[in-house]
């Protein structure tokens, strides 16, 4: 049996195509742009996804079941009689409602979406962003006011145009901050509150369930990308967690059948998948810039080769001789939630080297990276290691200098695509079959011991210089 997981992802799409004897490949990986409108806009062209969706099938050949995972909060609309999108995806990174939040958090909107949805105001979630398209776009309105305009996050787009199928799955919902966490439903009072209309929205299914079909295909399962890396790393019991490095970077830990709050500590409680009728939810904490901020290092020229520069640095580490980077192109999230605040280098001298900015960008990353796990550390029970992926895992100072940050193993393996290796097991599931772990080398970093509280106490000194630099 043979299952293609699409990982429609902010960066790219890829189809990992994983059969039941362990053969097991991505048969297609293609990226696409970014549209910057204005600064703090990001956008996708929906049809763009869509084609690249339809290539990676079509390079994945014969399959028995299709899974599909994608970005998350990235949302749009679309005419329900056409099918043709109304308005570009709007990225999650995308910061344009920022204003539109901060009027509902004076207003003390917040105690609502915290106590349904267990999320902050943030122009993060998708709830906010539909209702600028609704208020913004004239072909939006129009399509509202005629009773044909379906709105929600990009798998609903994909399903509905591939399958005919107008649905979502639980974890995605759970990232729009207009779904009632508890029951897996849409909320009324939220929808309100952004001013979202709820009968424009899909119908929420479990992470495992009949999505339709593909050319005779089945769709098993639908899931956010984060949340599917959760699952294609084995984590599965209360205290599991793992930080996926993509263009940001985000630690989920399982909480089993509990939700946990943590409104004072801005980590987010979010529904980690429902199979069989159970619901397990995870806590989530994500840095907006990982990836993204190496990217941005690359095309300003300070890192040239992502192999040679960025894989080891013999000497001590830049913080603990004053160089510091705070990685925030797109603000802070998790647990600073401020969008205002700026990336900044901090502590540069004459003496100051490339390397020396290299290897503090790649240690800005791994703090932030480790105030989050710090905030999770204060609510919920992690166990004894953390399993990584992502671009920066394969980076030896990297994930050294992160075991030293969070003061516990990190684990990363040779096998690195885990959110497609998770869909793909979640679609395989949902066929009827499972499939065995892939073969992987394991590679174990454990913390060399050392007081890491003055790096910390640093990194947190300079984030609080970063915070509200922006208008
Ligand atoms: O919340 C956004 C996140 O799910 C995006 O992940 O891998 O597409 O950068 P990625």
């Amino acid at each position: 049996m043979r299952v293609a997981a699409i990982d429609q992802g902010t960066t790219s799409t890829r189809v990992l195509v994983a059969d039941t004897d362990g053969a097991i490949e991505i048969a297609c990986a293609i990226t696409h742009q970014q549209i910057h409108p204005h600064p703090g806009w990001v956008e996708h062209d929906p049809e763009e996804l869509l084609s690249n969706i339809r290539a990676c099938l079509q390079a994945a050949g014969v399959v028995d079941a299709i899974g599909i995972d994608n970005q998350g909060e990235s949302c749009l609309a679309w005419d329900a009689r056409t099918g043709e999108a109304l308005s570009p995806v709007i990225v999650w990174q995308d910061n344009r409602t920022a204003d539109v939040i901060e009027r509902l958090k004076a207003s003390g909107a917040e105690a609502l979406t915290l106590a349904r949805a267990g999320l902050p105001l943030d122009a993060y979630f998708s709830a906010s962003k539909l209702a600028w398209i609704i208020n913004t776009l004239p072909a939006a309105k129009a399509a509202l006011d005629a009773g044909h305009l379906r709105l929600g996050t990009t798998d609903a787009f994909f399903l509905d145009r591939l399958t005919g199928t107008f649905a979502t799955d639980v974890t995605t919902a759970s990232r729009t901050s207009l779904m009632d966490l508890e029951t897996g439903q849409w909320d009324e009072e939220l929808c309100q509150l952004f001013g979202v209309p709820m009968s424009c929205l899909p119908k929420i299914l479990p992470t495992v369930a009949d999505y339709g079909r593909v050319d005779g295909v089945p769709i098993t399962a639908a899931v956010v990308d984060q949340q599917a890396a959760l699952f294609g790393h084995g984590c599965r019991k209360p205290g599991d967690a793992k930080i996926t490095f993509g263009t940001g970077a985000f630690a989920l830990t399982v909480t089993g059948d509990k939700i946990a709050r943590a409104p004072n500590k801005g980590l987010l409680p979010t529904v980690a998948w429902s199979i069989d009728g159970q619901m397990t939810y995870a806590v989530d904490g994500g840095v907006y810039d990982a990836g993204s901020a190496i990217e941005w290092a690359r095309r300003i020229g300070l890192v040239s080769d992502l192999t040679a520069d960025l894989d080891w640095f013999d000497g001590a580490p830049a913080i603990e001789r004053g160089v510091v980077f705070v990685p925030a192109l797109s603000g802070l999230a998790c647990p600073h939630w401020d969008r205002t605040a700026a990336s900044l280098f901090l502590g540069m001298s004459a003496a100051t080297t490339r390397a020396d900015l290299c290897q503090a960008l790649l240690e800005g990353i791994a703090l932030s990276a480790a105030d989050v796990v710090g905030a999770m550390d204060a609510h919920v029970a992690i166990g004894r290691s953390i399993a990584i992926d992502g671009g920066l895992a394969r980076s030896r100072y990297f994930a050294q200098f992160l075991a030293d940050m969070i003061g516990r193993d990190v684990l990363a393996t040779s096998f690195d695509e885990r959110t497609a290796f998770g869909t793909a097991s979640l679609a395989a599931l949902g066929a009827g079959f499972a499939l065995p772990e892939p073969e992987t080398v394991s590679r174990t970093f454990s913390p060399r011991g050392g007081d890491n509280g003055k790096i910390r106490a640093r990194f947190s000194e300079a984030v609080s210089r970063a915070k509200g630099w922006r208008d």
